[in-house]
């Protein structure tokens, strides 16, 4: 275990003004988003659109890492170079997402616990040897009637501290990923509470695996009102309770925090990201989007190699309001400006 190596790695991931892209959506969460644009979800056409997010052009400005699907990991650009290596070589670190999904969860209708733990120490092996600094493994809550229940959360806080340790012993920097999903009809207050209890349940089964904090990275998801909700919390609120909760149950050991857009708008995960920003936490807060990263570019790409300068102009300005949320330095004006 290299603990210097995961504090070097760690403190790159979330430097000043640059955050994460997540691209580690696996084949059947890809064919989704590229069904929407009615691109074949063939191997090739998610290299291609990899290679189109990860070659654009002053990117590694705003983005300090890249977190890969295995497959990705093993593929290459056009012109023959790894994707990890690519992504080193310009700069950004690669990481890959480890978990194998998450799954009905037996005696819990409605609830999700995430598997691949199975020889998970010699995948690690084998990630480290190919490139990859830093992993991820997300768990699922559901908000409902009666769910969360305490099964649910201890299941997956244990999950993720048992993958934290094994990341660890490979010098690998753990993202950790408890998301509580925005659907459903609850308000931000109710997501709050859901926050605590997830949040609390994780850090005391990380103290209990014996994992050191200072190596790992929390992605995060924000206190916003369920989808289904008609009266919707403003940016303010959902700041404020965010990092509140985050406050009360994070120890300050965190090198830091990033969250995920979990199905928010564009623009409203920009705007929630500044407010925190500018609010001011205890550890550096930043992004590591998948959708309110992509959803422009793919939208622009649409499988056409003529459009990946339009598709990369359109990702580029989405990390650069990002970047400048991760400062507490976005606008909406700024959107205007720079578009
Ligand atoms: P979204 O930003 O689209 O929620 O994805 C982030 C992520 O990595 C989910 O695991």
């Amino acid at each position: 275990m290299d603990a210097r190596l995961m504090a070097d790695t760690a403190r790159a991931m979330v430097a000043p003004g640059k955050g994460l892209l997540a691209a580690d959506e696996s084949a059947g969460t890809c064919k989704k988003r590229f069904d929407s644009v009615s691109v074949e979800c063939t191997e090739e056409n998610r290299r291609a659109y990899r290679e189109m997010l990860f070659t654009t052009p002053g990117i590694a400005q705003y983005v300090s890492g890249v977190i890969l699907f295995d497959e990705t990991l093993r593929q290459k650009t056009r012109d023959g170079a790894d994707f990890g290596e690519y992504l080193k070589k310009n700069g950004i670190i690669p990481g890959i997402k480890v978990d194998a999904g998450a799954h009905d969860m037996a005696l819990h209708p409605g609830e999700k616990v995430t598997e691949g733990l199975d020889r998970l120490a010699e995948r690690m092996q084998e990630y480290f040897r190919m490139g990859a600094r830093f992993a991820k493994w997300r768990a699922v809550i559901t908000i409902g009637q009666g769910i969360p229940t305490r099964a649910c959360l201890d299941a997956n806080a244990h999950a993720l501290a048992r993958y934290t340790a094994i990341c660890q012993e490979a010098s690998i920097v753990p993202i950790v990923e408890p998301e509580v999903l925005l659907d459903g009809e609850h308000t931000a207050e109710a997501s709050e509470a859901v926050h605590e209890r997830t949040l609390e349940t994780l850090f005391h089964e990380l103290a209990t695996q014996d994992v050191s904090l200072e190596h790992v990275i929390l992605k995060a998801s924000m206190c916003v009102s369920g989808k289904g909700n008609a009266k919707q919390a403003g940016v303010q609120e959902v700041a404020e309770r965010t990092l509140r909760v985050l406050k009360r149950t994070v120890p300050a050991a965190l090198p830091g925090v990033v969250f995920l857009s979990g199905g928010q708008t564009d623009e409203n995960a920009t705007a929630h990201l500044d407010a925190m920003n500018r609010m001011g936490a205890p550890w550096p807060l930043t992004f590591s989007y998948s959708r309110a990263l992509q959803a422009v570019a793919l939208k622009a790409w649409r499988g056409e190699a003529g459009n990946v300068a339009a598709a990369q102009k359109a990702f580029h300005h989405r990390a650069h309001m990002n970047s400048l949320a991760a400062q507490g330095k976005w606008s909406a004006g700024e959107e205007k400006k720079a578009a």
